[in-house]
């Protein structure tokens, strides 16, 4: 039965047959229970006599240029950590900490050559709960599941978590990592944090490091809060915890015709609301999301198919379909394949399960701990076929940019309409996006944090095609780089520090007000710059380096000359379609709508 739904969303079109056969295919491999072997993320940090390697998740970072530091080590203790702060303060090398997996996009975690790396990848022991004040402190390495699932048995909830649950407290809170939520303390988890210590340079007389704790009193705490790793070492971090509860979910189909106007209500209307626009399906989905009482009956989890473990074929085959499309030029196509994805997510909820097995109909209500994250392609037990997740470098799976733009509440209406403009000159030009999980809407609310959001805000993500190789031109790649520019120029957009290609990060200090006194703080907690570094600065200040030619094929630059762009392939620098401002990469022998 579902095999012949799937089926009948394929075309007739020849051509197409193939695509759509394969998708089938994977479909059927994707539901068979496997006996899986789940393979863990390849370590960030590779290490030879000389020197150490470090690479985020994605294996490849924007300009695809690895970054290098002299070595690396793994404190198991805060007074480690501080040792390990005080000697490289001596030897005047300068420090980046990282997190087990480095899941984070930009080059922010970038060392200089001359440096040290510090993994929190073994702090990652220590979670007290206290009960009575319903906080819980960890160790900065302890993983979101491993604070999550800990909370749950002591019967309390944490309710504001990334959708992404392989990540360390310390990386996520240095990067302003979210959920979504307007409601109580927000969607953001720095919003949450009662107190964090940090591990700072300091006078020899005290050993070259120290560990200050900051919490509200201390008015360093705000730029504390959000801390880009270049205040210090994070340590230990104090999180408010809410009363154990459930969530209930349920996700409502609609056409787009008016959400613009409809998800301030839904903001307020659900706790943890969100809404994925599928721009080339003219649709929307909205999810009702809920917290409901501990003893509501069910017993749901949330395992988001984006990231199931995949077998490594399903996630090459889908890498391969994407590649011949791409290089056939096969717009079609590509909506094809969106139509197909959309259709299995909605037959699939997207993952989310009644009773740990299927799903049988909504709403799905399951425990706060199971229903607000997941990940489990980080976990699958033992088996016969190598899984991993989709976009491990090492099986050669999806390979994709990630644009997450912040937009105050009162400008997201006025850039949806923008963007509605662009789609409906050529709907079929935003199918790519569709592939992926179309555009994800969140939101977060105002936070006291220096480099946090000021007021409500809404958050949208997206993801699309990277190539293989820099300089090859991506179908339509003018658009998304016209809806990137819409956002972050038009609309003054703020980059979530964590993802996004560096365009995004131009000029973004004069977007935050307090962007002066986050800038004070450093100054008085590390003097020497040394958990700064050329790669984090360019993020931070925003300022992008020289261009050069080819510069705005992966976002490295906004083109303003045609060699910018690849004009050997036809790729010339142009206005935007709808923003004239803008300044985009096009085909110039595809009819420009
Ligand atoms: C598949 C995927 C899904 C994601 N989903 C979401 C999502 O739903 N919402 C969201 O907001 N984000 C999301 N992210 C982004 C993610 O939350 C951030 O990249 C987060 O910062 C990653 O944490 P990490 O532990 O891997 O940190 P890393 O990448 O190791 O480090 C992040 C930054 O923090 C610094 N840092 C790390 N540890 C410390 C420490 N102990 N002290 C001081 N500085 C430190 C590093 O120097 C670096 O600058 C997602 C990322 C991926 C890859
Ligand atoms: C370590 O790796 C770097 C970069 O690949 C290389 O330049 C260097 O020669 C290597 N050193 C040793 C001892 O292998
Ligand atoms: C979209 O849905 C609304 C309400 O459900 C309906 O009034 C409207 O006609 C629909 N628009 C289109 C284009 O189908
Ligand atoms: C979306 O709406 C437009 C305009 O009404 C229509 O031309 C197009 O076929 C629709 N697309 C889908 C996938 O329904
Ligand atoms: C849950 O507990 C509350 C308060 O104890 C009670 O009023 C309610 O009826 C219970 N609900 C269910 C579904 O058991
Ligand atoms: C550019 O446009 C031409 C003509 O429509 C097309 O054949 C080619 O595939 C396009 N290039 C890309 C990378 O999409």
């Amino acid at each position: 039965m579902k095999l012949l739904k799937i089926a009948s969303m394929a075309s007739l079109d020849h051509r197409l047959i193939n695509l759509s056969l394969l998708l089938l295919l994977i479909w059927v491999f994707s539901t068979i229970p496997q006996c899986t072997h789940s393979m863990p993320p390849a370590p960030p940090v590779t290490c030879n006599a000389t020197n150490c390697v470090l690479r985020n998740a994605y294996g490849t970072w924007g300009d695809r240029k690895d970054c290098w530091a002299l070595s690396v080590v793994y404190p198991t203790t805060e007074e480690e950590i501080r040792a390990a702060v005080g000697q490289a303060n001596q030897k005047k090398l300068k420090v980046k900490s990282v997190g087990a997996f480095s899941h984070t996009i930009p080059k922010l975690a970038c060392p200089d050559e001359n440096s040290l790396i510090i993994s929190t990848a073994k702090y990652d022991s220590g979670i007290e709960i206290d009960a009575k004040g319903s906080t819980v402190t960890v160790d900065s390495g302890v993983s979101l599941r491993g604070l999550i699932d800990k909370v749950e048995e002591a019967g309390l909830s944490f309710v504001a978590a990334p959708y992404w649950e392989g990540v360390s407290v310390g990386g996520l809170i240095s990067t302003g990592s979210h959920g979504s939520s307007w409601w109580g303390r927000g969607g953001a988890v720095h919003d949450h944090v009662v107190s964090v210590s940090l591990v700072v340079p300091a006078a020899a007389s005290e050993g070259f490091a120290k560990v200050i704790r900051l919490d509200a009193k201390n008015p360093l705490f705000n730029a504390a809060k959000v801390s880009l790793g270049v205040l210090g070492v994070i340590s230990k971090v104090t999180l408010a915890l809410d009363m154990g509860s459930k969530r209930s979910i349920t996700n409502v189909f609609n056409n787009d015709s008016h959400f613009e106007d409809e998800f301030v209500d839904l903001a307020k209307k659900h706790e943890f609301a969100d809404i994925i626009w599928y721009p080339s399906r003219n649709t929307t989905v909205y999810r009702n999301d809920d917290r409901v009482p501990l003893n509501s009956s069910g017993d749901g989890i949330n395992d988001f198919v984006g990231f199931q473990s995949d077998s490594a074929l399903i996630s090459s085959s889908v890498r391969w379909t994407e590649k011949a499309l791409e290089n056939a030029g096969n717009v079609n196509g590509k909506c094809t394949m969106a139509a197909s994805v959309v259709a299995y997510k909605k037959l699939i909820a997207n993952g989310l399960k009644n009773n740990n097995l299927i799903f049988t109909g909504y709403p799905i209500v399951g425990r706060q701990g199971r229903m607000q994250t997941s990940g489990s392609c980080l976990y699958t037990p033992q088996s016969r076929t190598l899984t991993t997740c989709a976009w491990d470098p090492r099986v050669k799976g999806l390979f994709f940019y990630e644009t997450t733009a912040i937009f105050p509440a009162s400008k997201f209406k006025d850039f949806i309409l923008d963007v509605k403009k662009l789609r409906d000159l050529k709907p079929e030009n935003f199918c790519g996006v569709d592939v992926y999980n179309g555009f994800l809407i969140r939101f977060i609310k105002a936070s006291t944090a220096y480099l946090g959001q000021s007021e409500d805000s809404v958050i949208l993500d997206f993801n699309y095609y990277r190539a293989d190789e820099a300089s090859t031109p991506r179908m339509n790649q003018d658009v998304w780089e016209e809806v990137e520019q819409i956002a972050f120029f038009k609309y003054g957009a703020k980059p979530h520090w964590a993802k996004n290609r560096n365009v995004a990060f131009s000029g973004v200090q004069q977007k935050y007000p307090n962007f002066n006194k986050f800038i004070a703080a450093k100054k008085q907690l590390d003097p020497q710059n040394m958990f700064s570094s050329q790669w984090s600065d360019e993020i931070i200040f925003g300022n992008l380096p020289t261009k050069v030619d080819g510069c705005a094929m992966e976002g490295l630059c906004i083109c303003s000359e045609d060699r910018h762009c690849n004009p050997s392939k036809g790729y010339l620098c142009k206005p935007g379609l709808v923003y004239k401002d803008a300044r985009v990469c096009r085909n110039s022998s595809s009819s420009a709508a």
